[in-house]
């Protein structure tokens, strides 16, 4: 892999992980005149060479559909598609291959779960519990679902930094929750929950566990079986992959159980007009062509992160969030958002009275690219009561410099609306 040519030895001894820096060609460009300097990895990561050459060589040398050709390249397409689920697997330590449904991403996958696993299951009465600090994808499935079956919705609140406190979860896991879907990290907040502990204690009381691992599988080591997840959602862009991937892990013994989610080719053994059979794990959940090329760049990227090392990239963005943190409390006028002990990649903020779009707008005048918004986290701005925040989210290639620019930025956006 050449773009990995980048990584050195740095000064503590450890790899420096943001020479891999270079391995991104959207980040060497200019902005209205300003060097980029990109803080939006948790909307959507940049793509190193390694992705973009491994999608090429893919369609350059060995499309075809998958499974179902004899001739040479569909064998090659199928060994690229089936190669990228076992890179998959191990690198969230699946205990199956077959655990491993491609999808286009985390929303497809939660809403999977609710119609497949969900639907046939829930009863009047019955709940699923959510916390407050949900990403939409992790709210509207489940309000879709308890329509379709009189199934209701409870919600466990976050405190005034953020945090999500486990005693107020497990109050709630009373004998009709079926179902707990948690957010590994909060998109808008940076929140980390204590996903482990809250697996546990739903376990032991027969709830089925969901973890939304969009915002923590780019960031740190990420093990469902150690977690006790039995689903697990993640997308493939904000891990340095291609749009329209992603993945649902789900144990076994579970996704054997459930009935398809679409139904089309490729997910059926035979079909006759008097009844089809389904294909095995995990082709009964894959319907259609899948995203060859998509899971040929997903498998590129996790072999990226691999050789840097997970570990790696979690303590130096642990450091360069305190960083940030600490550099965006200095700024006159701020108000920082989400401040719960454990956090990863994020950090929400306010500058006086100006509205985030309008700071957004200024920032990226200086060559800033930052989130502003609901962050598609509605019920987390009227917990704080604020229509939005800017966000600034950091990925690998993040390093001080990007930081004291947002904070340069936010000193001359404090200076045009005086
Ligand atoms: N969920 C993405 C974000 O947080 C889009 O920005």
């Amino acid at each position: 892999m050449s773009s990995l040519t980048g990584m050195r030895p740095g000064a503590a001894g450890t790899a420096d992980v943001t020479a891999c820096r270079a391995d991104f060609p959207a980040l060497a460009q200019d902005i209205n005149g300003y060097p980029l300097v990109y803080l939006d990895s948790a909307a959507s990561s940049q793509v190193p060479m390694a992705v973009i050459d491994e999608i090429a060589r893919y369609q350059s040398h060995d499309h075809a559909n998958v499974h179902r050709g004899v001739h040479t390249l569909s064998h090659r397409a199928t060994e690229v598609y089936e190669n990228a689920r076992t890179a998959l697997q191990r690198f969230i330590n699946a205990s199956r291959r077959e655990e491993i449904v491609f999808t286009r991403g985390t929303t497809e996958s939660i809403n999977l779960v609710a119609q497949s696993f969900c639907r046939p299951k829930l009863r009047q009465g019955d709940r699923i519990l959510i916390t407050h600090l949900e990403h939409h994808s992790n709210i509207v499935p489940w309000q879709m679902v308890c329509e379709q079956t009189g199934a209701e919705l409870v919600v466990a609140p976050i405190d005034d930094r953020g945090d999500v406190s486990p005693d107020s979860v497990v109050a709630l896991m009373d004998e009709r929750v079926r179902l707990l879907a948690v957010a590994h990290v909060s998109n808008a907040l940076g929140t980390v929950l204590p996903v482990r502990e809250l697996a546990a204690a739903a376990h032991a009381r027969d709830i089925t566990v969901l973890v939304d691992g969009a915002q923590a599988v780019p960031h740190m080591p990420v093990d469902v079986q150690a977690l006790g997840a039995d689903f697990y959602a993640f997308s493939g862009h904000k891990m340095f992959g291609p749009t329209g991937t992603g993945v649902l892990y789900g144990r076994e013994e579970l996704l054997d159980a459930m009935p398809p989610y679409q139904g089309g080719g490729d997910m059926i053994l035979e079909v006759r007009f008097d009844g089809t059979t389904y294909n095995e794990l995990p082709y009964k959940f894959e319907a259609g062509t899948p995203n060859i090329s998509g899971a040929a760049g997903l498998a590129a990227a996790v072999a990226y992160l691999e050789a840097i090392g997970m570990n790696l990239i979690a303590e130096h963005e642990r450091q360069l969030l305190d960083y940030l943190t600490n550099k965006l409390a200095e700024v006159e006028g701020i108000r920082l958002l989400g401040m719960a002990p454990v956090k990863a990649s994020v950090q929400s903020f306010l500058l006086d009275d100006i509205h985030p779009h309008d700071l957004g707008t200024i920032l990226d005048h200086q060559g800033v690219a930052i989130r502003t918004g609901h962050h598609c986290a509605m019920p987390v701005m009227d917990r704080f009561g604020i229509p939005g925040t800017a966000r600034a989210s950091l990925g690998l290639y993040n390093n001080r410099a990007d930081v004291d620019a947002l904070t340069a930025a936010l000193e001359k956006a404090r200076e045009i609306f005086g």
